[in-house]
């Protein structure tokens, strides 16, 4: 069976063998099999999506395709966290030091951020001194003595995924749901937890726009990881405006800081406290609500914060810029963004906005660009918000003058208004569990 042959199968709707896609990952892997004829297939796919079956046989083979974590020290207390991407998403900052100051063991590996979306290692970054690279043995042992660290994906695991990836990337085949179901569950077999949640983001900001493709996606993902053994819950969350009100890495990092002190900002607090309490239900086997009342105790009362700064320090990272926020260099610009209509914000396009984050420095547009990590926006008003003209949207902030004038044309374009208000959105639509975890 040739590569042609196997493109050809796809393309005509028929099934692929096991055998057939571990030769198509590893022949690309290995450099055999050529951009064009990889990009080829991926088109079919994108077409014809992926039985289970096959969707099953493309995570193993990538999961499979380079170095692999052994948490087995940990059994039975590793949790692992995973979202599917979005704007304003500073969540693992607070669940992870959550979970982990409840007695779980968190071993994470987390991305840059790409396009629109932010990627917590980049926010991490932005806290001066904090080490995003170590070898395995003294990330273990910082999971082993503060219960979490989170460290850069090395370049080792998961090669298979990191090559197809990039390659989606430029091909527009990243939003397949099979091709996004067999990414983050390839690294998530990898990386060895014995438990994961998924927070898979549904709207404007979010690979998947409607909740049915969420849930497709959600469902195809917990039936992965109930496959090979893992614990895995899917919680599915709106993307249709940025999470909170912080868009940019230190701004984010800030954020994420206030809500480990105690403040409850709306929709942020809520999903992290639904993402927390599905990651302690997993490994304490409670009740959700029984996990929920721990994990807004451990914000509550201090102790998931103490735990935040104690893994910041185990990193590296300067404490006294998380005790003194004011500590983070600010950028040298800052401009409101004036609201040129009266009503109320009915739709926010939320990958427009985290375009514009990206284009004030906070993000890169090619995979070897610098980040300035104190670029980002600040919102005033949000989805539902009534806002009256000549009043300030958000604020934006940055290093670089040149162009903000289009940015704020940009930001702007990307809100609609209306006479009355719109409908409230939840922020946690529904959660996919696997049968194990309920
Ligand atoms: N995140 C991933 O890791 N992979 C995808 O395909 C999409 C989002």
């Amino acid at each position: 069976m040739t590569v042609c042959d196997i493109i050809r199968k796809k393309r005509d709707g028929f099934e692929l063998s096991e055998e057939e896609i571990f030769t198509f990952v590893n022949g690309y892997t290995g450099s055999v099999i050529p951009d064009y004829q990889a990009s080829a297939l991926l088109m079919a796919i994108y077409f014809n999506g992926m039985s289970d079956r096959e969707t099953a046989a493309l995570t193993k083979a990538m999961a499979y395709s380079g170095d692999t974590v052994d948490l087995s020290a940990f059994s039975g207390l590793t949790v692992d966290k995973h979202s599917t991407g979005g704007v304003g998403d500073k969540t693992t900052l607070v669940v992870a030091p959550v979970a982990a100051a409840l007695g779980c063991k968190v071993a994470k590996m987390s991305g840059r951020g790409l396009g629109f979306t932010g990627g917590t290692v980049d926010k991490l970054s932005s806290i001066p001194g904090y080490r995003t690279t170590m070898d395995v043995s003294e990330f273990l042992s910082i999971v082993d003595r503060v219960g979490m660290a989170v460290v850069g994906q090395s370049e080792r695991l998961t090669p298979a995924d990191k090559a197809l990836y990039a390659l989606r990337d430029v091909t527009a085949t990243v939003s397949s749901i099979p091709l996004i179901a067999s990414s983050i569950m390839s690294k998530k077999i990898a990386t060895g937890s014995d438990s994961v949640v998924l927070d898979v983001k549904v709207g404007s900001g979010a690979f998947m726009k409607s909740i049915r493709d969420a849930e497709k996606l959600a469902e195809k993902m917990v039936n992965i990881g109930t496959a090979h053994g893992i614990n895995t819950s899917a919680v599915i969350t709106d993307m249709n405006r940025p999470l909170g009100y912080s868009i940019g890495n230190n701004l984010e990092v800030i954020e994420a800081i206030k809500i480990l002190r105690g403040e409850k900002i709306p929709g942020l607090y809520e999903e992290c406290v639904s993402l927390a309490a599905n990651m302690v239900m997993l490994v304490k086997k409670c009740t959700y609500v029984a996990a929920e009342k721990s994990v807004t105790e451990a914000l509550s009362t201090g102790k998931a914060y103490d735990k935040f700064k104690e893994w910041i320090s185990a990193q590296g990272g300067d404490i006294s810029y998380i005790e003194d926020t004011g500590k983070f260099k600010p950028a040298k610009y800052s401009v409101d963004v004036i609201s040129e209509e009266t009503g109320y914000i009915c739709r926010m396009d939320t990958e427009k906005i985290g375009i514009c984050a990206g284009l004030l420095g906070a993000g890169r547009k090619t995979v070897n660009d610098s980040i300035d990590y104190s670029a980002g926006i600040v919102l005033a008003k949000k989805y539902g918000d009534r806002v009256n003209r000549g009043e300030p949207l958000c604020t934006l902030y940055t290093n670089n003058e040149d162009g903000i004038g289009d940015i704020a044309d940009r930001y702007r374009a990307a809100l609609d208004f209306s006479a009355d208000a719109p409908e409230t959105l939840p922020t946690v639509y529904r959660t996919v569990h696997n049968q194990e975890s309920i």
